[in-house]
C-alpha cells in the first residue's frame, strides 16, 4: 500500500490519482451535535447529549456542544470550502431536538427551515446532500419516558423521519437512518461513556433492539412516501481477530464479532439475531423485548450500505493469563462478555489510541460483500485524530493523517479489485469538532478549527484530498 508518495510536508509528490473507479463518489462527513451549536437557537429543545455534556465529570474538559464549531450561523461558508475542495458529497445529520424539540407533536419550523437552507446550498453548489437522521442527539424529553430501551421510542422516530421527509424529500435523495446503533445503545446505556450515561447491560440489549426497530420503521415511512428514496444505515464494523488460534481466543472472536457486527448485520440484512449472540446475552436478557413481525420490519430493503471503519480488534480469552489488557474500551461495553481481554499489537495509533490498520478495512468490506445480501456499499466514516498544530506559516502540516486516508482509500481500491460493490468514501471529518465524551480534544477534521476564532484552516490533508479528487476526473476545476 505504499505506491503513493508523500513529502514531508504532507502533499503528494506523484500525481493523486488512486485510480478509483471514475464514479467514486468522494465525500466528508459531519453531525449535528459536534458542529451545529445554536444550541438554544430557534426553538431548539435539549438533547441526551446537552444533559450529558453539562454533567459535571462527563466530557472530556467540561467542553460541550452549545456553540461547537457554530455552523448554524457559518454553513454558507463551510459549503463553499466542501465545493472549494471539490467533495462530491456531504453526509450531515439533522438534530432531531432541533426539528421536533419535544421529540413528537409538530414540527419547529425555524429548525426544519436552516436544513432547507443547508441542503439547498449544497445543491447550489453541486454537492450532493446525505441526511442521516439519527447522530446520538435524542431529545430529551424522549429519554425521560424511558429512551432507547422503552419500545415507543421506535415509533417516535419513525414520526419524526416521516416529518423530516416531508420537508426535505424534495431535495434529497439519500436517507440515513440510524448512525452506529452499537454505539447509542452499548456505550450510551451499557457503559455510560455516551449520553444518556446509564450503565444497565440489559436496557443496552433492548435499546440495540429499538434502534434496530426505529431504522426499519423509517425505512419503511420513507419509502411508503417516495419508493425512489435511496435509504440506508450506517454501521460501524470492526475486523475482529484472536490474539492466538486457540480455541479459547478463537471464541472471544467469535463473542465481541458477534456483538460489534453481526448483532446489527444480521437484523438488518437476514432478519434474525445471531444465534450464538442471544445464547452468549442468555445472563443478560431473555429478549422478550423482540415481538412477532419485529425483524420482518428491522429487515426492510435498504439500496445501500453505510459502513464506518476506524480499527481493529484483537481479543483474547479471560484465562490463562497473557498480555495485560490493554485497550480503551471498558468492559462494560460487552454485556455478557465482560471478561474479553482487548490486546495492543504494538502498531502505529492515532491520538485517540485507535492502532491503524486499513488492512482491517479490506478484510470488513469483502466480508459484508461475501456474507451478506448484495446492496452497494459506502464507507461513510473513516478518518484520524492527530495532534494538529497551526505552523508559524499560518498552515496546519498532518502527514500523518494525508497517510491514513491514503492507505484507507487503497484499502478501498484493494476491496473494489476483489469485487466489493463499493460506490464511495466519506473523510470522518470535514471539520476538528465535538469529539463526544473527549470534547474537543481530540482533532478529526481534514480542516482545522480555531475555536477561539471559529476559523477555519484546510490541513494539508484537505488539500492532498481535493487533488486526489480533482485527479479523479470528476470535477472540473
Ligand atoms: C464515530 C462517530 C462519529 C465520530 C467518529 C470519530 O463513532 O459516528 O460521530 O465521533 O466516531
Amino acid at each position: 500500500m505504499n505506491d503513493i508518495q508523500v513529502t514531508s510536508s504532507g502533499v503528494l509528490a506523484q500525481p493523486a490519482s488512486l485510480d478509483l473507479p471514475p464514479d467514486f463518489r468522494f465525500g466528508v462527513a459531519t453531525a449535528a451535535y459536534q458542529i451545529e451549536g445554536a444550541a438554544a437557537e430557534d426553538g431548539r429543545g435539549p438533547s441526551i447529549w446537552d444533559a450529558f455534556s453539562h454533567t459535571p465529570g462527563r466530557v472530556h474538559g467540561s467542553d460541550t456542544g452549545d456553540v461547537a464549531c457554530d455552523h448554524y450561523h457559518r454553513y454558507p461558508q463551510d459549503v463553499t470550502l466542501m465545493a472549494e475542495l471539490g467533495v462530491t458529497d456531504y453526509r450531515f445529520s439533522v438534530s432531531w431536538p432541533r426539528v421536533q424539540p419535544a421529540g413528537s407533536g409538530p414540527a419547529n419550523q425555524l429548525g426544519l427551515d436552516f436544513y432547507r437552507r443547508l441542503v439547498d446550498e449544497l445543491l447550489r453548489h453541486g454537492v450532493e446532500p446525505r441526511l442521516t437522521l439519527y447522530h446520538w442527539d435524542l431529545p430529551a424529553p424522549l429519554e425521560e419516558a424511558g429512551g432507547w430501551p422503552a419500545r415507543d421510542t421506535a415509533g417516535r422516530f419513525a414520526d419524526y423521519a416521516e416529518l423530516v421527509h416531508a420537508a426535505l424529500g424534495d431535495r434529497v435523495r439519500h436517507w440515513m437512518t440510524v448512525n452506529e446503533p452499537y454505539c447509542s445503545s452499548f456505550l450510551g446505556y451499557g457503559s455510560g461513556d455516551h449520553a444518556p450515561g446509564r450503565r444497565e447491560g440489559p436496557a443496552a440489549v433492548r435499546a440495540a433492539h429499538h434502534l434496530l426497530l426505529g431504522h426499519g420503521l423509517a425505512v419503511q415511512a420513507i419509502r411508503a412516501a417516495d419508493p425512489a428514496a435511496r435509504v440506508s444505515i450506517a454501521l460501524n464494523l470492526y475486523a475482529v481477530s484472536a490474539y492466538s488460534d486457540s480455541d479459547a481466543d478463537a471464541d472471544a472472536a467469535r463473542r465481541i464479532d458477534g456483538l460489534a457486527n453481526r448483532f446489527f448485520l444480521d437484523p438488518v440484512l437476514r432478519g434474525q439475531y445471531p444465534a450464538d449472540v442471544v445464547a452468549d446475552l442468555a445472563p443478560v436478557t431473555d429478549f422478550d423485548h423482540v415481538r412477532d413481525g419485529d425483524l420482518e420490519i428491522v429487515a426492510s430493503p435498504l439500496a445501500e450500505l453505510g459502513i464506518n471503519y476506524y480499527s481493529r480488534y484483537v481479543v483474547a480469552a479471560p484465562e490463562p493469563a497473557g498480555p495485560p489488557p490493554a485497550y480503551w474500551r471498558p468492559s462494560s461495553c460487552w454485556p455478557g462478555s465482560e471478561n474479553v481481554r482487548f490486546l495492543d499489537r504494538g502498531l502505529a495509533r492515532t491520538a485517540m489510541g485507535w492502532e491503524i490498520d486499513p488492512a482491517g478495512l479490506v478484510e470488513v468490506l469483502t466480508r459484508v460483500a461475501r456474507e451478506y445480501p448484495a446492496v452497494p456499499l459506502y464507507v461513510t466514516e473513516n478518518g484520524a485524530a492527530f495532534e494538529d498544530h497551526v505552523g508559524a506559516d499560518g498552515e496546519v502540516d498532518d502527514p500523518e493523517r494525508v497517510a491514513f486516508l491514503r492507505d484507507h482509500l487503497l484499502a478501498c481500491r484493494e476491496a473494489i479489485a476483489q469485487g466489493v460493490p463499493l460506490v464511495g468514501y466519506f473523510a470522518w471529518s470535514l471539520l476538528d469538532n465535538f469529539e463526544w465524551a473527549w470534547g474537543y480534544s481530540q482533532r478529526f477534521g481534514i480542516v482545522y478549527v480555531d475555536y477561539g476564532t471559529q476559523r477555519r484552516i484546510p490541513k494539508s490533508s484537505a488539500r492532498w484530498y481535493a487533488d486526489v479528487i480533482r485527479s479523479a476526473g470528476l470535477r472540473a476545476e
